[in-house]
């Protein structure tokens, strides 16, 4: 087993990772001095494939356990769902001392966060991510939340986990389409991480592909590092952690446009990365290969590499008033080189442009 640990300023805390390891979570729990009740939130979906196991393990380390089930989907991420989740919590008596246990996707991973944060002001939280998109990047590192109708994740905490059990085993039953959007997430952390990680993940995406654990593991593990090290730098986002938005500012422009419909945020991001990494090249002459290699990867993973939904005139308004301003430039995250990122370019609004349409054109 893996045990890697998160540092940050408010708390210290363990991420366990390896195959499997969804049995043990009632050891580990018990290992880290804890004994009192575990509540367990997950979607519909999660629970009928993994909550049973869940409840035995705990059980069989002698921790008494409830569960509550939620709507799998982004709509379930609202005050309305936190609300009805205080009052589950306060029908089955959850004290100061028992924990919320999140095991989903981000979706349940922010809403049960979040509720753990401001249940009697902080109850503890484990989170056991089943999803790849929740594995390498949701569930560490204490952004909690829900959805307004106005935007999303506009209400929320920062609020670290008290453990984090990451079974890679559970992503093979995650739907396909689901894999695909983590991968996402995984492309951008090897062009953050570097041109190692990078060439790696070219050369193995396959056996990531159908699931090979003696793959999965290791690149799961690389992006849970990445992120544990910029979270302990910058825990509330004030700097560093801005890095992990590459990709982002393009990609929510394309999210945005499409109403979150045409384009889910993993392949968004990818056409963001795309277009990130074409921008490094124009300000600081980033090889030209590297946008021909992420091309061809991301074509292999199944991500789009053409914008072809949305009008990019569309992408660049949505992105102007994501930042109510019309100055395209500001907090884009480029890249040096591969390993090297660069926060808060300033980069020419024409060259944003040009880069936008390049995507529609799919050159
Ligand atoms: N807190 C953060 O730092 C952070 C970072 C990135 C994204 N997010 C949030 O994460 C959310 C997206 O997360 P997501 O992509 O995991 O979506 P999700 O939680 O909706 O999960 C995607 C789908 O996969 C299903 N699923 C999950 N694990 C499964 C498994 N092992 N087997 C079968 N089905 C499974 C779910 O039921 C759901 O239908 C968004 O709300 C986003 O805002 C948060
Ligand atoms: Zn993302």
């Amino acid at each position: 087993m893996i045990q890697l640990v998160a540092s940050t300023r408010s708390r210290e805390y363990p991420v366990f990772l390896s195959e499997g390891l969804l049995d043990e979570t009632g050891r580990l729990w018990c290992s880290l001095g804890n004994r009192d009740k575990v509540v367990v939130i997950a979607d519909d979906n999660v629970a009928a494939l993994h909550l049973a196991r869940l409840a035995e393990s705990l059980a069989a380390a002698g921790v008494k356990v409830n569960a509550v089930k939620v709507r799998p989907g982004e709509k379930t991420k609202s005050l309305e769902n936190a609300a009805l989740l205080y009052t589950r919590l306060f029908d089955l008596k959850t004290r100061r001392q028992d924990a919320v246990c999140a095991l989903g996707g981000g979706v349940v991973g922010d809403l049960a966060g979040f509720v753990a944060s401001t249940y009697m002001r902080g109850v503890k939280l484990i989170q056991i991510p089943t999803s790849l998109l929740s594995q390498v990047d949701s569930s560490i590192g204490g952004k909690v939340g829900v959805n307004i109708p106005e935007a999303k994740n506009y209400v929320g905490a920062f609020y670290q986990p008290h453990m984090v059990v990451t079974d890679p085993d559970l992503l093979t039953t995650l739907p396909r389409r689901e894999l695909v959007e983590g991968l996402a997430e995984v492309v951008k952390y090897c062009l953050l991480t570097g041109d190692d990680f990078f060439s790696n993940f070219e050369a193995s995406y396959e056996e990531f592909l159908s699931l090979n654990m003696a793959y999965v593991e290791p690149v799961v593990r690389r992006c849970i590092e990445y992120k544990l090290r910029i979270v302990s730098e910058d825990e509330r986002d004030f700097g560093r952690r801005a890095v992990l938005n590459l990709g982002h500012t393009v990609g929510h422009g394309i999210e945005a446009a499409g109403a979150y419909k045409a384009y889910s945020h993993g392949r968004a991001v990818a056409l963001g990365l795309l277009a990130a990494v074409r921008l490094s090249t124009k300000v600081f002459g980033l090889p030209d290969r590297y946008s021909e290699r992420l091309q061809s990867l991301l074509l292999s993973l199944g991500l789009p590499v053409r914008l072809e939904e949305v009008r990019p005139r569309d992408v660049l308004a949505a992105m102007a008033s994501d930042k109510k301003s019309d100055d395209l430039s500001a907090n884009m995250v480029l890249l040096k080189t591969l390993g090297e990122p660069v926060t808060n370019c300033d980069v020419d609004a024409s060259l944003v442009k040009d880069q936008v349409e390049r995507l529609a054109e799919g050159d």
